[in-house]
């Protein structure tokens, strides 16, 4: 009786400890409020449609320091940002300012966590973010010996973002120039792009070509053709005399251009339309969407002016299927004046009509 006593216990035993060790751990507490990254392919036209209309947040992140060019990003603008009706913010980093600058160059946790916040805040209001890489005066310099430098800092930041929702999307870095070629930022975009898909295969990543992103060097691109994730940018500031008019980086003939106008005359217009018919011609023959990375006009323009053509080439634009952002929310060219704290109606009328 007593060895069936022990036989019997020994069996619950063994069977409550079997049984516990097959349960699944408990479900961790999911503080993540977002939903997890695609597992199948996305449409890119479809997420370019997502970017619509949207705000560069310049002069932040991509300073050698945050606030040393006199912004600091509150978390309440990009509520004022989607309060207004826009549904993108492209967020131009200056990655290379913050991490080691030899191999491998590994980025500073806390200035991750910056980012990680912003983006989160960001993504909290519904809008996709843009995550670029932005002054990178190493590799413009030597593109061929830092490249490895961007490579580095990408597979750093691609497995760190793998997790977080489609509506993050990845751009390689802002307006190539210097000693890029096209070759040379082909070659490079390539190796990038296949790093990034090793942790993010369907993560829309976005490319603009040499040539400072001009529209111009669109045809120069050379996109892996089986890769249907990635968005084509190009920025636009012509007439540059117009758009960089008392601009200190713009050159020393830039006091000279204070005073042009733009005044929408049909020949003005059309400088305009034509480049933008050749983006969407390139865009229609390669198969891929057009996103307008960066557009505006120097607060030193007259006010009219800048409503104008910032009202003509955003609507050019929107005509094409072309998402855009302007460039940017509340600095030299900024929509919002950060000081009493609201929009200047005309640039937001021009952006944003009613
Ligand atoms: C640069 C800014 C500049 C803007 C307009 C951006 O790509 O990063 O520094 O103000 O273009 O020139």
């Amino acid at each position: 009786m007593k060895n069936l006593l022990q036989l019997l216990l020994i069996t619950l035993v063994f069977t409550f400890c079997s049984k516990k060790s097959t349960e699944p751990d408990p479900k961790p507490v999911n503080k993540w409020p977002f939903d997890p990254p695609s597992s199948v392919p996305l449409d890119a036209f479809e997420m370019n449609r997502k970017i619509w209309r949207g705000f560069n947040m310049g002069n932040a992140l991509e300073a050698p320091e945050e606030g040393e060019w006199g912004i600091v990003v509150e978390d309440e603008y990009l509520e004022t940002i989607a309060d207004a009706g826009f549904t993108s913010l492209r967020l131009p980093v200056t990655w290379p300012a913050h991490c080691e600058t030899e191999p491998p160059y590994t980025i500073d946790k806390e200035f991750f966590a910056r980012v990680d916040h912003i983006v989160q805040e960001a993504l909290k209001n519904n809008l996709v973010v843009l995550l670029n890489n932005h002054h990178f005066d190493q590799l413009n310099d030597d593109p061929v010996t830092n490249g490895i430098w961007l490579e580095k800092l990408w597979e750093q930041i691609s497995e760190h973002y793998k997790d977080y929702p489609d509506e993050l999307y990845f751009e390689i870095l802002n307006e190539p120039h210097g000693k890029f070629t096209a070759l040379i930022w082909n070659e490079l975009l390539a190796k990038v792009l296949t790093m990034i898909r090793k942790t993010n295969p369907y993560r829309m990543v976005v490319i603009g070509p040499v040539s400072w992103n001009s529209p111009d060097y669109l045809p120069t691109l050379e996109l892996p053709e089986n890769d249907r994730g990635i968005i084509a940018t190009f920025h636009f500031y012509n007439p540059f005399q117009f758009t960089h008019q008392g601009a200190s980086w713009a050159g020393d003939d830039a006091n000279d251009w204070l005073g042009t106008q733009w005044i929408g005359s049909i020949a003005e217009r059309e400088d305009i339309t034509r480049v933008m018919d050749k983006a969407v011609e390139w865009s229609k023959l390669t198969n891929r969407p057009l996103y307008l990375g960066e557009f505006g006009a120097y607060s030193t323009a007259d006010d009219n002016s800048r409503y104008r053509w910032t009202d003509f080439v955003a609507r050019s634009a929107e005509k094409r299927d072309i998402s855009w952002t302007y460039w940017e929310f509340g600095a030299g060219f900024g929509a919002y004046d950060r000081e009493k704290g609201e929009w200047r109606d005309y640039l937001l009328f021009a952006l944003m009509p009613k």
